[in-house]
């Protein structure tokens, strides 16, 4: 029996991965420290005090985890450079053997028929830059530039796949607003100036990439569709705030050259005046946008809730995952027709999209891991209907190939197709990996046949 193939031949199944959550090693062979290595060594900052000293250890063992990615069928790999490993100290000198690391790992990649999509900074900011005020400096954009141009100048002719920043949103909500991720910030000023510079930044190194690159670059967000709890005005207004400042703050200046109005009201007497000159360099034509995908927000009015006066009402009968995001797979569909229905026509990539549960103890070799396996599969099905729909979504990256170190979390939320088991650091495929490996192969029709989860 012939099933039809629901995917195109080209499309890019893979699965994606950041250096500080998976390498280890993070001062090695002359590394600078990076922002999250001081974030995670500061007591009371991440569960159980978890450090990404260790983490997969794939700085050692990266061959290995090459090697599954090309058991489980994938012909993509989406990963992130350490700045300090390349660059100690941010800017200046070269760290020949840090670069050197990632030129054996795209070399592995491509050995194994895989194309890799690098992203130049997810969140691991050289310390050195923090102490001279990092995101807040307006020299930012270019420490950012000439560490980029410096990998496209060494890996340009291997990767054609580049995305300048990883969820930009988190960097500042995270890092900047409530301080619950690196650099650890909690200033309402601070915010707004740290996500115009990480524009900025932005755009720089889309020109340095266009002044020698010849393949293609794009930007990836973490989006959230937002919908009314009540269609009540107060509700709508709720709703209409929570998406300017998640899916609208980065993505208008990108294309549209300003922020949405919504937001000089959200940070009040915090929101300063940009130069419009800024958004010529912010507004750099893209090759792509990669979306983060994974859950939605219910909203309602709340003044409670600081600084949005919107507050994420809980949905009892759906499932949630480990970090109590609810399963929404409906979400993505509607995201990415959004998408593209507001800044296309343009090439899409879904860049992550996953979820954390508890996986039960490794049985005869197997970890069954029914409720990933589900998500995964109810996920590409909204992927489906989203090309069906019209969109241009070229590839779906899982988040994430290993269990990891989930930052603030530490490792006690597992992400992964392949468990790791950290006292051993082996790797053992769970199920759901081997069900993508179906999908892979069968180009999609797997999906069909599947009724088990
Ligand atoms: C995203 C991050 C990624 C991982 C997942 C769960 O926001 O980009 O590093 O932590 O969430």
């Amino acid at each position: 029996m012939n099933e039809p193939t629901l995917f195109p031949a080209d499309f890019l199944w893979g699965a994606a991965t950041s250096a500080y959550q998976i390498e280890g090693s993070p001062l090695a062979d002359g590394a600078g420290a990076s922002i999250w290595h001081e974030f995670s060594h500061t007591p009371g900052r991440t569960r159980d005090g978890d450090t990404g000293d260790v983490a997969c250890d794939h700085y050692r063992r990266y061959r290995e985890d090459v090697a599954l990615l090309g058991d489980l069928g994938l012909n993509a790999y989406r990963f992130s450079v350490s700045w300090g490993r390349v660059l100690p100290e941010g800017r200046g000198r070269i760290n020949p053997a840090g670069l050197g690391f990632y030129e054996r790992l795209v070399d592995a990649v491509l050995e194994r028929g895989i194309q890799p999509m690098v992203t130049l900074y997810h969140w691991d900011l050289p310390a050195a830059l923090d102490r001279l005020g990092g995101w807040l400096n307006p020299d930012s954009a270019d420490w950012f530039a000439d560490y980029a141009q410096r990998l496209f100048r060494t890996l340009g002719d291997r990767v054609k796949l580049w995305v300048t920043l990883n969820e930009p949103w988190v960097v500042v909500d995270g890092g900047y607003l409530h301080g619950v991720l690196a650099p650890g910030q909690r200033n309402p000023f601070a915010a707004p100036l740290a996500a115009h510079n990480l524009l900025r930044a932005h755009g720089s190194a889309v020109q340095a990439y266009r002044a020698e690159g010849r393949h293609q670059i794009g930007l990836v967000v973490n989006l959230e569709p937002k919908y009314p709890a009540a269609e009540t005005a107060e509700d709508l207004n709720a709703t209409m705030r929570a998406d300017a400042y998640w899916n609208r703050q980065y993505l208008d200046p990108v294309f549209l050259g300003g922020y949405p109005p919504e937001l000089s009201d959200i940070f009040g007497e915090a929101w300063p005046a940009f130069p419009d000159a800024d958004f010529d360099l912010i507004r750099q034509p893209l090759d792509f946008i990669g979306v983060n995908y994974y859950s939605r927000q219910v909203v309602r009015h709340d003044p409670a809730d600081w600084p949005l006066a919107a507050a994420r009402v809980r949905q009892p009968r759906q499932t949630h995952t480990g970090l109590e995001w609810e399963v929404y797979p409906r979400g993505l569909t509607d995201i990415l027709e959004w998408v593209a229905g507001r800044y296309g026509p343009l090439p899409l990539y879904v860049t992550e999209n996953g979820a954390a549960f508890y996986d039960p103890p490794q049985t005869e070799g197997e970890i069954d891991d029914p409720l990933r396996r589900r998500y995964l599969r109810d996920h590409l099905c909204a992927v489906l209907e989203a090309r069906r729909k019209g969109v241009d979504l070229r590839g779906y990256f899982a988040w994430s190939l290993l269990d990891n170190f989930e930052w603030a979390y530490g490792y006690s939320q597992r992400f992964g197709l392949v468990h790791v088991d950290y006292a051993t650091q082996r790797r053992t495929p769970k199920a759901s990996a081997r069900f993508y490996a179906e999908v892979i192969q069968s180009r999609g029709a797997a999906l069909k046949w599947d009724h088990s989860a």
